[in-house]
C-alpha cells in the first residue's frame, strides 16, 4: 500500500521543509509513503526527510537528459537531488500542457531508465465517463504505456478521474475498483487511486482489492490531514 502525496504548485523550500518535519514526527502508520513537491523545494524535502522511509518523488521529468527545453528538468538531474521517483501524465499536464500518450511512455522510459520509479497517471474526464467511454479511455491511454514500457517493478499507475480532481466528488470504492480491474486487466502493476482522497474516505477506497494506494493532492497539504489518510489505509 503506498500513499503519496501530490503537492502540485504549492510550498515553496521554507514550506515544504516544515511539512516534512511536521511528516516525521507524525503517526503514518505502515504504509509507503512519498511526497511529490514543486521542482524547487525537492531538495528542502530530500534534506529534510533523509534518514527516515519517507520517499521524494518529482512531478514530471523530460525524455532528455539536458538540451535547449525550457521549463523542463530531466531524470539525471532529479537523481542528483536524491530524488526516488517522479509523477508522469498527470491529467492537469495532460489538458493544461499538451501531455500525450506518446510524451508519457517517452518520460516514463527515460525516468525509469535512470533508475526513477514511476507513477504513471490515467483517468477519463467527466464527458468521457457520461458517453460510456471509461473504459476505451483507460485501455487506449494504459495500452500506450504497456506496449512502450519494458516491464518493470519500478512502474505504477495512478487511476485519476479527471471530474474527481479537487471537486470533492470522489470514486465510489465501486467505481475505483472497476476501473483498476480495467487497468491490471491491461497491465498488471500496482494501480493508486487519485481524486478527492481526504481521511474520512481514504480506508474505504483503499481496502478494494485492486486498489493498492492513493495519489492525494488538496489534503495532502496538510500534516494531520495526511497522516490520517495514511493511518487509515493502513487498516486496509
Ligand atoms: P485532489 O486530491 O485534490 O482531488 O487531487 C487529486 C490529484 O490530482 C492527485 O494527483
Amino acid at each position: 500500500m503506498l500513499i503519496a502525496g501530490n503537492w502540485k504548485m504549492f510550498k515553496g523550500p521554507e514550506e515544504a521543509a516544515d511539512f516534512c518535519r511536521g511528516l516525521r514526527e507524525a503517526d503514518i502508520g505502515t504504509v509507503d509513503v512519498v511526497v511529490c513537491p514543486p521542482y524547487v523545494s525537492l531538495a528542502a524535502a530530500v534534506q529534510t526527510l533523509s534518514m527516515t522511509e519517507i520517499g521524494v518523488f518529482g512531478q514530471s521529468c523530460h525524455w532528455e537528459e539536458t538540451g535547449a527545453f525550457t521549463g523542463e528538468v530531466s531524470a539525471p538531474m532529479l537523481r542528483e537531488l536524491g530524488v526516488y521517483g517522479t509523477l508522469v501524465g498527470h491529467s492537469e499536464r495532460r489538458q493544461l500542457f499538451g501531455e500525450t500518450d506518446e510524451t508519457v511512455v517517452l518520460r516514463t522510459n527515460a525516468a525509469l531508465a535512470r533508475g526513477l520509479q514511476v507513477i504513471a497517471c490515467v483517468g477519463e474526464t467527466a464527458s468521457e465517463r457520461e458517453a460510456g467511454q471509461t473504459e476505451a479511455v483507460l485501455r487506449r491511454q494504459v495500452g500506450a504505456i504497456a506496449a512502450g514500457v519494458a516491464e518493470t517493478d519500478d512502474l505504477i499507475l495512478a487511476y485519476e478521474p479527471v471530474w474527481a480532481i479537487g471537486t470533492g466528488k470522489t470514486a465510489t470504492p465501486e467505481m475505483a475498483q472497476e476501473a483498476h480491474a480495467i487497468c491490471k486487466s491491461v497491465l498488471d502493476v500496482p494501480v493508486l487511486y487519485g481524486g478527492s482522497v481526504k481521511p474520512d474516505n481514504a480506508a474505504e477506497l483503499s481496502s478494494q482489492p485492486d486498489v493498492d494506494g492513493a495519489l492525494v493532492g488538496g489534503a495532502s497539504l496538510d500534516v494531520e490531514s495526511f497522516a490520517t489518510i495514511c493511518r487509515e489505509a493502513s487498516h486496509s
